[in-house]
């Protein structure tokens, strides 16, 4: 006679008989299958032998199959029977596809999140540096000074009064040719990049240029506006504009200080990107993310003092003030503004409007300029202290790229050239630092020499003397 044994399986239901009996079989038969007493696939006795098994009514097992086989715990098929269905897998499910997170492989990320002592990475200025007395004293006057109409939504472009006081500063300290009119504020660079990767989008763009050394999230954040991104060659004169193409719509670069190699965009690479520009109706994106930074020399002016029809523009308070403010700024061709700022009331409509308005004011009071000028020495001396140490502890380290930003590209001799290694020994010593080899695609057949990007604007001044002594100590040679 067929029993519950015979199918093939010796299962132990618990069942509580007496009025709930229906659902406390389903109940015992949830948890087999979840527990995975009852695999996938497997059948199970006819109602009538598991009702005889268990004491009880055909019809309770019957039910109480029925409603397994609803809820998808069951599949009940004309000739096979009942049997457990294949999506109810024991163990805990997978996260749902979308929910997983990619390894973002961002190099501004710290190892173990912010445990380090030491952060030597690049990306950062020295927060400790912010001007919060002055700060607040123009977020008083900004909002004293406010309409109530001031903190509504507001235009997408940003505030008049931001965009005056930018349109001023930037044409004095960078060379920007630009109007008011012509300015959008962006909660970041991060964002302004992705506005216009849109507005090129939609205005037909297909391609552009990223220079092949870059922040990895810029390549990231352009290919998902459905651009191709692509990589364009550097050399010791910086990004090879020579190279650009007709089938290129747009080029990004870093003209002032190559993010990361630290070189500057030769005269004839501006007279280049420019001269593609014109003829070929392409757009050139300028980011200056530190064009205020400039040591040995006064700085080169933005290339987009040479072409403002041709070239975007784009600055941020990330590196002259801090990060956390969100703040940037671009300032576009004419036929591209509208684009860009649809994109921008899509986004996030626009960006915060105290913080604008007390930009403002900063800039206006001149507090602005003498953060500049501030942080400026305060790097400048860094960055002279760190070459002078390496001079001294490890000269066959070599300091490359010019005297300018918040960050250097350390050359490494032959007998420090596995950079994961030396960062994996660096960040046991408690330093954290970089590889040149993060700011360069996978499939980049270029692997370049290796290299560290070592950020000496990010550690506050109580850390730097201590991070310096470090690297000096992984990078000398032994004794
Ligand atoms: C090359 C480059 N551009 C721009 C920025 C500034 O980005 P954001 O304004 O979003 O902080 C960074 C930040 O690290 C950068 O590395």
């Amino acid at each position: 006679m067929e029993s519950w044994a015979d199918a093939g399986s010796d299962l132990f239901l618990e069942v509580t008989p007496g009025p709930g009996v229906r659902a406390s079989l389903e109940r015992a038969l949830r948890e087999a299958v979840r527990t995975g007493r009852l695999a996938a696939g497997s059948r199970l006795p006819s109602s009538r032998v598991l009702a005889r098994d268990l004491g009880l009514a055909r019809n309770t097992v019957a039910d109480a199959y029925g409603q397994l086989v609803a809820e998808g715990w069951l599949t009940a098929r004309q000739g096979s029977g009942t049997r457990v269905a294949d999506q109810a897998e024991p163990g805990p499910p997978p996260p749902p596809r979308l929910l997983r997170r990619p390894d973002p492989g961002d190099p501004f990320e710290l190892p173990g999140g912010l445990a380090l002592p030491y952060n030597l990475r690049p990306g950062s200025p020295d927060l400790s540096l912010f001007p919060r007395g002055a700060w607040l004293a123009a977020a008083r006057r900004a909002l004293e000074s406010a309409p109530h109409q001031a903190l509504g939504y507001t235009d997408p472009q940003g505030t008049p009064e931001l965009r005056r006081a930018l349109a001023g500063s930037l044409a004095r300290t960078r060379g920007v040719r630009t109007d008011p009119d012509l300015l959008v504020v962006c909660t970041g660079y991060t964002q302004a990049v992705g506005l216009l990767g849109r507005a090129l989008a939609a205005l037909g763009g297909r391609r552009i240029a990223v220079e092949a050394l870059g922040f990895p999230d810029t390549r990231t954040g352009l290919r998902a506006t459905g651009l191709a991104v692509e990589r364009l060659p550097l050399d010791g004169h910086g990004a090879r504009t020579d190279l650009l193409g007709r089938g290129t719509d747009a080029v990004l670069l870093t003209p002032a200080h190559q993010f990361p190699a630290g070189v500057p965009l030769h005269p004839d690479r501006r007279t280049a990107a420019v001269a593609w520009a014109r003829s070929t109706g392409g757009v050139v994106v300028e980011d200056d993310y530190d064009g205020e930074f400039r040591y040995d020399r006064q700085p080169v002016g933005a290339l987009q003092g040479l072409a403002p029809d041709h070239v975007v523009y784009a600055g941020t308070a990330s590196k002259s003030l801090v990060p956390g403010l969100r703040l940037a700024w671009l300032a576009v061709p004419p036929p591209l503004l509208e684009a860009v700022v649809a994109e921008k009331r899509l986004a996030d409509h626009h960006s915060p409007v105290l913080d604008q308005l007390t930009l403002a004011e900063l800039i206006g009071s001149g507090g602005y300029d003498r953060q500049v000028r501030r942080a400026r020495l305060h790097y400048r001396r860094r960055r002279d202290r760190l070459a002078a140490e390496l001079a001294r502890h490890a000269p066959d380290v070599a300091v490359t790229g010019i005297a300018a930003g918040l960050h250097a590209v350390l050359e490494l001799p032959p007998r420090l050239a596995d950079e994961e290694e030396l960062t994996a020994r660096a960040a046991e010593a408690g330093v954290a630092l970089t590889g040149l080899d993060r700011f360069r695609e996978a499939d980049d057949p270029d692997r370049g020499r290796p290299a560290l990007v070592v950020g000496y604007g990010t550690p506050p001044d109580h850390a730097f003397p201590g991070a310096l002594e470090r690297l000096c100590a992984l990078l000398a040679p032994p004794r």
